[in-house]
Parts: C-alpha cells; structure tokens; sequence
C-alpha cells in the first residue's frame, strides 16, 4: 500500500468477547482471554502494516458496571499481561501508553502500568495506546478541569485577568490537555463485533475519523481483517469539510 494511504493512527474497540464466548458454551471470562491473544496478534500485525499508533480500548469508565468478578477478572488479565509479558513489547520495540483516570484504577494495577511504560518509553516501531478505566467525556472533562485550575491559579496570581484566561481557552488549548496531546487523531476507527457506536471511546478526538464495523466478534478478528479494513480506509475521501 502506498505510504499516504495507511492510516498513521488506528484505534480499535474491541468489541464481542462475551458474545465469542457464549457462542462456544464458555464463560465470559474465556472470551476475555481469547481476546488478549487476538489483541497481540493484531498489535503484531499493525506494526507490519506500517501503522505509527494504535489505540485499543481495553476498559471503560462504564465497564465498572459489570459484575465484581467480571471486572476483577479484567483487572488482573490487564495486570498479569503487562507483568509477565514485557518482553513480547520489547522485542517488538514497542512503545506502551496509557489513557484514562488512573484515580479509579487500583494500585497494582497502575504500578504495571507505570511499569510498562516506563520500560518502553525508547521504543520507537509502534506506539500501542492502552485505554484503561478510559471515557471519552471523562477525558474531556479532565482536561476542562486541568485547564481551568491553570488558567484560574494564573488569574489569581495577577499574571491575567479572568477575562483573558477565558479567552484562553481554546480548542487547541482543550486539545493540549487531553491525555496524550502528541498523539494524532486517529483517521481510522475500527468496532468489531456489530454494534455501530462509539460508546463513549476518544469522542474529542474522533471528529473526523473514518468508522469502520466488523460484525466478527473480536476474538475471531485476525491480521487479514485489519488488511481489509486498511484497504477499505485507502479508499475513503477524506475532505475535513473542505469542497473537492
Ligand atoms: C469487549 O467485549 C471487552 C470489554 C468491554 C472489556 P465484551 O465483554 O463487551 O463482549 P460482549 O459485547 O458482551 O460480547
Ligand atoms: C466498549 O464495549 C468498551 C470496550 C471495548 C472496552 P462495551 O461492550 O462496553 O460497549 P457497549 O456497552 O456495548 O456500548
Ligand atoms: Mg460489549
């Protein structure tokens, strides 16, 4: 594929494990860790289809509504993945980053986490962006909340006047204060398993993404899935508005 052509941003949300694994008489859980392997053959895959970045969307702000053990058993597949399997994101030079509240996040949890990253802040293949306890309301909100509290120590300062730091505030300064302002937005959204809806995933920076639905439920997405939805988005005009 031409280079223009592939998206620089990916960002999945991996959608259909429970339904994977009730097809197949199995408990949910089940499906949870089938879709981790799915999730690193896709991870794998990205990587060799040229993507920069590539965003899954691994817990909501809204999956805490599941069943204690549902969201127990999440927070440790999470937790033991980033624990045990270090090397697979160091082989593949593979840069880690997480997006969400960490305060609603347990601390074992967060400590893999801040682990993970830490140890592959260098690499430099692929960026996987992890959305952990991650809404994209929540993000909007945080970054309201950042920005105000800047804006409104530098007016009590003196330093502006409260008229000027709210005009200050701006898209890009909004923008800037999201969790990962160096990030691009994605150009390509992917949902398997059937639903056509965000459910409240990167809703600021997805403006002018391209959407992509894949009835497969994500277990069962493979390597030559993502190739069709890569070739589907080659496809696409893309005008931002503009009249061509
Ligand atoms: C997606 O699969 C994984 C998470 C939300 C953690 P689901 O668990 O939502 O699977 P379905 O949608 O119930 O099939
Ligand atoms: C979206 O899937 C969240 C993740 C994939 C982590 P959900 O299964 O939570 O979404 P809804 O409830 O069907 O909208
Ligand atoms: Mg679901």
């Amino acid at each position: 594929m031409e280079e223009n052509l592939v998206p620089s941003h990916v960002a999945i949300i991996m959608d259909g494990n429970g339904r994977w694994a009730k097809q197949r008489g199995l408990a949910r859980t089940e499906g949870h860790e089938e879709g981790l392997e799915a999730a690193k053959r896709i991870v794998l895959a990205a990587r060799r289809e040229g993507i920069r970045f590539l965003s899954l969307y691994a817990f909501s702000t809204e999956n805490w509504k599941r069943t204690a053990q549902e969201v127990g058993f999440l927070m440790s597949l999470i937790r033991t993945h980033l624990m045990k399997e270090l090397d697979f994101y160091r082989e593949n030079e593979i840069r880690l980053v997480h997006s969400g509240d960490r305060s609603g996040l347990p601390r074992d949890v967060l400590s893999e986490i801040d682990r993970a990253v830490e140890d592959t802040s260098h690499h430099r293949e692929l960026t996987v962006n992890l959305a952990i306890n991650y809404g994209g309301r929540d993000e909007i909100l945080r970054s309201m909340r950042r920005l105000l509290s800047n804006l409104s120590s530098s007016a009590a300062e003196g330093a502006v006047s409260v008229d000027e730091a709210v005009g200050a505030m701006s898209e890009k300064t909004i923008a800037l204060n999201l969790d990962h302002p160096d990030i691009p937005d994605p150009d390509l959204i992917i949902r398997t398993g059937g639903e056509m809806r965000l459910s409240n995933y990167l809703l600021w920076q997805s403006a002018y993404s391209e959407l992509y639905f894949s009835s497969k439920y994500w277990p069962d997405f493979t390597p030559e899935d993502l190739h069709a939805a890569l070739a589907d988005y080659a496809h696409r005009e893309r005008r931002f508005g503009d009249a061509r």
